[in-house]
């Protein structure tokens, strides 16, 4: 199974994030039912081992918290970028649950991270050629931003293939409440 620990969103968010996806010719968007922002990418496990990993994330402690989509990435180099991403504004909480997540995924013998957390939610991947419109879409929709939201779980996710990519299926929803003491 292939697994991954990440945030997912409401229908409204979604929709919000939605109204990007047009503009660029030849582009695999991701559709709306699988936006979601990757905490933890952990790969292919086994059955047991996903047991193992619902133990862990169940246990963690972590306060719920505000996010804020602000501005737009993409990876890859500016002559042939892979991706384009939702950013978010600046954000410590979040980064204390992937501290948390980072912790008892490692600490329970599961492989390190290959690539060095950056929070996004990724919208379009394309398909080798740079689009012929990439630069006037990034600079349309740079100022993109949302109002700052409640995030009040994270989610244990298999991504599976489906038709034209990648779909999320969600195995578990871990509640984040107010138990934990400040520190
Ligand atoms: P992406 O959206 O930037 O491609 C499911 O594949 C999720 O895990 C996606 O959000 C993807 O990020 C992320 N992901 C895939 N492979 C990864 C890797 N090797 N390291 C970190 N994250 C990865």
């Amino acid at each position: 199974m292939r697994l991954f620990v990440g945030l997912s969103f409401t229908n409204k968010i979604r929709q919000r994030l939605s109204h990007l996806a047009f503009g660029l010719d030849n582009v695999r968007w991701v559709q709306p039912e699988n936006y979601h922002l990757t905490l933890r990418f952990i790969g292919d496990v086994s059955a047991q081992d996903a047991v193992d990993l619902d133990l862990i994330l169940g246990a963690i402690d972590s306060e719920p918290f505000n996010l804020q989509f602000c501005g737009l990435g993409y990876f890859g180099k500016a002559e042939r970028p892979r991706s384009i991403w939702v950013d978010i504004s600046p954000n410590e909480a979040l980064l204390r649950l992937r501290g948390k997540v980072e912790r008892g995924v490692m600490n329970s013998g599961f492989g390190a991270e290959g690539r060095k957390f950056k929070p996004h939610v990724t919208l379009v991947r394309f398909r080798g050629q740079k689009p012929r419109n990439f630069s006037s879409y990034f600079r349309a929709n740079s100022a993109f931003s949302t109002a700052p939201f409640l995030v009040s779980s994270f989610t244990l996710f298999e991504s599976s293939l489906g038709h034209g990519g990648s779909n999320y299926v969600v195995l578990n929803e871990y509640p984040l409440d107010m138990r934990e003491e400040e520190g």
